[in-house]
Formats: C-alpha cells, structure tokens, sequence
C-alpha cells in the first residue's frame, strides 16, 4: 500500500508557484490577489480561511479576508460581492461555505462574476467544465485530479465510485473523471443517500472516491483488493485519549481499507492541501486573465 502524500505534493507544486509568481511580478509589478468573504464563526470555515491565507502568504500571493456578521443580511451580503466583483485589484475570491441558514447559496452563487470565480462554482464554470471548455475547475476535484496524474495513476477505462453526489465534489469530479481527457476517460458511477446495494457496488471499483461527510463510512470490506481510495473527508469526531479531547478523520476506516488498497489518501495530509493548491492555481489563472480576457 501507497500513501498518496497530498501534503508533499502541494508543498512541491507551491514551491514552483513561488518561481512563476516572481516572473509575474517583474513583468506586471504586481502580485495575484485572492479575497475570501467568511461569514459567522463557524471555527472549521475559519481554519479552512486561514489555510488559505497561509498559502497564499506561502507562494507571494496577496490576500484579504472580509469577514462579516452571522446575522448579516442576504442583500447585504451580495453588496460585498458586488463590490469585489467591481474591485480591479481583486483576481478571484471565494465566499467561504457553509452560510447561514437564512441566506440562499444559490442567490450568493450566481453573485459572483464568474470570471473571478476562482472556486469554480458558478453555473457557467460549472457548466463550462461539463463541456470540456476552459474554466475554474472546484478546487476540490482540480486537486484529486492533480494527485492522480502526479502518482500516475491511470483513469482510462477504469471504474470510478464516487461516493456522494454535492456540487463542490461529488458531482463535478464524476464529470471530470467520465470526460475525454488525460485524466479521465473512466466509468464513473455516482452513489448517494438512495442507491441500492452500496456495498456491491463500492467493491467492484478501481478507484473510489469518498465525499459523503460521514466519518469512517467506507470500510474495509467494501473495497476490492488493490484499489485506489481517495478520502475527502474532513470530520472532527471526539477522542477522549487526545488532550485536545478530538481529531480530524476522513470518510473512510483508514486503518482498515488501508490494509487492502493499493494506494490511499491520509485525513490531513491528502485531498485538504490540494483542495487549497487548486484554490492557488485557479487564482493564479485569474490573474494571468487565462481563461477570461
Ligand atoms: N466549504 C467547504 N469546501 C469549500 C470550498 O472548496 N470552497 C468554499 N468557498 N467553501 C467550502
């Protein structure tokens, strides 16, 4: 069994970021700029932010983060999009989810100008994406597919599980990884909540992909011998024996389906650093006006 060391590979990709933002700089006199908006104090969307702020720190990139009331307006909230949407020194910026209840993520979506839309979330990069025409991938999938490619692990013609059907994993890396492309050209099936016979279906996959935020939820007897799991889970679960009385776990039985996959992904340490590499790319893009003039 492989550990595919995320964090070793967006340490790597960061460091040659940090190269191609210098020549950026000589040739623009300015560095890319990324905005996250971070609404309440829900501490893991706080962590998450502050991740991001160190990595952008990291490479030479600029940041800021508005952070707002929990129970701010949803109008007052768009304001603050519509202001970093007319910014000219903002490249890309994120708001970071969840939100509170009372606003529509969907409205705060569609807010975003999709060209600054580093996220890859708006229905245009979502739909682009669908197609195979330049966009901002979601930073999420973008860094699975970046693993793949860097531990060489070949896509074409396997069978793909995806495990949960969200719009920021589930569903977008099951498109990503069905397309005609380098990393791509599986047989993807996508289960969720509903699908009958889970288990059967799991065992018979090449790679399998976890986003179902349950903590430990695929286990050992559900994956054949040799797969490729990929856990994109990020649970705090309690754990009375730490001092810090909890820890980070993923969505699958580490432990177990270790013993029987070929290659695997820790919880931290695997998709969570390249979920903020991609973040880091995308925002790179923007800034070189790659995808959008
Ligand atoms: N919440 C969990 N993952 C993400 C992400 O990739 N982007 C944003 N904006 N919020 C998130």
């Amino acid at each position: 069994m492989k550990i595919i060391d995320g964090k070793a590979v967006s340490e790597e990709l960061k460091n040659s970021m940090k190269q191609d933002v210098l020549e950026y700089k000589q040739k623009f006199e300015r560095v890319p700029h990324l905005a996250a908006i971070l609404v309440g104090d829900n501490p893991a969307s706080k962590a998450y932010v502050s991740n991001k702020v160190k990595s952008c720190d990291q490479v030479g990139f600029k940041s800021s983060v508005i952070t707002l009331p929990e129970d701010i307006s949803e109008d007052d909230l768009i304001s603050e999009i519509e202001k970093l949407n007319a910014d000219k020194d903002i490249d890309g910026f994120i708001v970071q989810l969840p939100l509170p209840k009372h606003i529509s993520e969907v409205r705060v979506t569609l807010a975003i100008d999709h060209k600054k839309d580093v996220d890859g979330f708006h229905p245009i990069n979502f739909g682009r994406m669908a197609q195979g025409l330049p966009c901002y991938l979601p930073a999420t999938p973008y860094g699975i597919t970046m693993l793949l490619d860097r531990y060489n692990i070949e896509t074409a013609g396997k069978h793909v599980v995806v495990v949960g059907r969200s719009n920021i994993v589930g569903t977008p890396i099951s498109i990503l990884l069905s397309r005609k492309s380098k990393i791509g050209d599986a047989t993807v099936t996508l289960t969720h909540s509903k699908t009958k016979n889970l288990h059967y279906i799991v065992q018979q996959a090449d790679i399998v992909i976890a986003a179902i935020g349950i903590p430990g939820f695929v286990t050992a007897d559900m994956i054949k011998d040799g797969a490729v799991v990929i856990d994109v889970g990020i649970n705090r679960v309690e754990d009375d024996q730490l001092t810090s009385g909890s820890k980070l776990v993923g969505d699958v039985d580490y432990e177990g389906v270790s013993k029987k996959s070929s290659f695997i992904t820790p919880v931290p340490g695997g998709v969570g650093p390249m979920t903020v590499m991609g973040l880091i790319m995308n925002t790179f893009k923007a800034a070189q006006k790659t995808i959008y003039s």
